[in-house]
């Protein structure tokens, strides 16, 4: 990975890469639930990255990365309490399951068994439905191996929770590397078939959380197709090319391009969220499906997967009604979400790889966030 250290720029980078490991993780009470359930938050930092995550939700509360001239912002979107969190958060930073984005109206058939799930988006289940992975509390357990620091995060899914069948034993593995990339490894086990789509919700802004519009920020997205959706945005099963519209990032252009163009798919979603077709598709190792940079910082995201597609989430529906960590107001398009995953509502679409999990099998899923600056 391309770094500069400052070089004539600026002062000297603060930070190097480690070879031996960053700072082991601290671990800090950061609030109650109403139940007084206590949350806790762990800090961490290595190869120049500095992340902090919740036992609630297993939610990146900050992530911080300098600029090319070594100065730190928060370059996503989060709270500073608790309370924040359980009342209004769309989802920032969270994990999200079982079933990262929308089931179509939560129903869906598994062996010839009709399952109905959680609603809690208009007539659909979004996100693992009302109470899904975001909103429980994960046991987190801390390591440092070799160059790489981390969190071990567990939750325990009991059969039937949010309407999902099977126990769903999930184990999400944080870690910073020693070249300060943020990877996330997904594994989940199941007593009964299920369906499983794990995902993380983290709200871009490579200028800093609360420094206004990401519509500046270039995006380039390794995809020539993306699922078109309908008004309640499912999926209408087709596969439809990205050449021509303005779903097409496969040459990076800022996000703000063709945000505003009169296009049905665009009207539908008040901008983009959709789910690109990854050109790679389903790959045993994580490969590179994205880049977005901030032209003004230098700060550069880069996204790999082991997944076949991407949710592209241009904050569409944060609505000037939630004050921020950096305490200003979030408004739309303030930051961008990049999910990797399985394809929304992939149970009731045949065409789209199946998501699936019987007992004997074991759910994997990863995805490294790479940053240069
Ligand atoms: C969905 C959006 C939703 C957002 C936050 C995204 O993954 O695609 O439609 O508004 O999450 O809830």
């Amino acid at each position: 990975m391309h770094r500069s250290y400052g070089g004539p720029k600026g002062p000297p980078y603060p930070c190097p890469p480690t070879a031996t490991g960053g700072r082991k993780p601290v671990k800090e009470l950061f609030g109650k639930l109403a139940d007084g359930t206590e949350i806790y938050r762990w800090s961490l930092e290595n190869g120049g990255t500095r992340l902090k995550v919740l036992s609630y939700g297993g939610i990146v509360q900050s992530l911080e990365i300098p600029d090319s001239r070594g100065r730190y912002a928060n370059v996503s979107l989060g709270f500073d309490t608790i309370e924040d969190y359980v009342a209004s958060s769309p989802y920032f930073g969270a994990l999200i399951g079982r079933y990262g984005n929308r089931i179509d109206q939560g129903r869906f058939t598994l062996d010839g068994k009709a399952y109905q799930a959680d609603v809690n988006d208009g007539a659909n289940g979004l996100h693992g439905g009302a109470e899904g992975f975001d909103k429980r509390v994960w046991d987190i357990e801390p390591f440092t191996e070799g160059p790489d620091v981390g969190l071990y995060l567990h939750h325990t899914s009991v059969d039937g929770e949010m309407g999902f069948p099977g126990t769903l034993k999930t184990k999400v593995t944080y870690t910073l590397t020693g070249q300060g990339d943020w990877r996330i490894d997904y594994e989940a086990t199941t007593d009964k078939a299920t369906v499983v789509n794990l995902t993380n919700h983290v709200y871009w802004n490579l200028a800093g959380e609360s420094s206004g519009s990401v519509y500046d920020h270039e995006l380039e997205i390794a995809a020539s197709r993306y699922t078109p959706v309908g008004k309640g945005l499912i999926p209408t099963g087709e596969l439809a090319p990205v050449a021509g519209t303005p779903f097409d990032f496969r040459v990076k252009k800022t996000v703000g391009e063709d945000l505003r163009e009169a296009h049905q798919q665009l009207l539908y979603a008040q901008g983009f969220d959709h789910n690109w077709v990854l050109d790679k598709g389903i790959t045993a190792k994580p490969e590179h499906i994205a880049t977005l940079r901030d032209p003004a910082s230098g700060r550069t995201l880069t996204v790999s997967t082991t997944e076949p597609g991407l949710q592209f989430y241009s904050g569409n529906f944060v609505d000037g009604t939630l004050v921020g960590s950096g305490g200003s107001i979030y408004r739309q398009g303030d930051a961008l979400c990049l999910e990797t995953q399985h394809f929304p509502d992939s149970p009731n679409q045949p065409e789209f790889p199946p998501t699936t999990l019987r007992p004997g099998e074991t759910y994997r899923s990863t995805t490294l966030h790479s940053f240069s600056y």
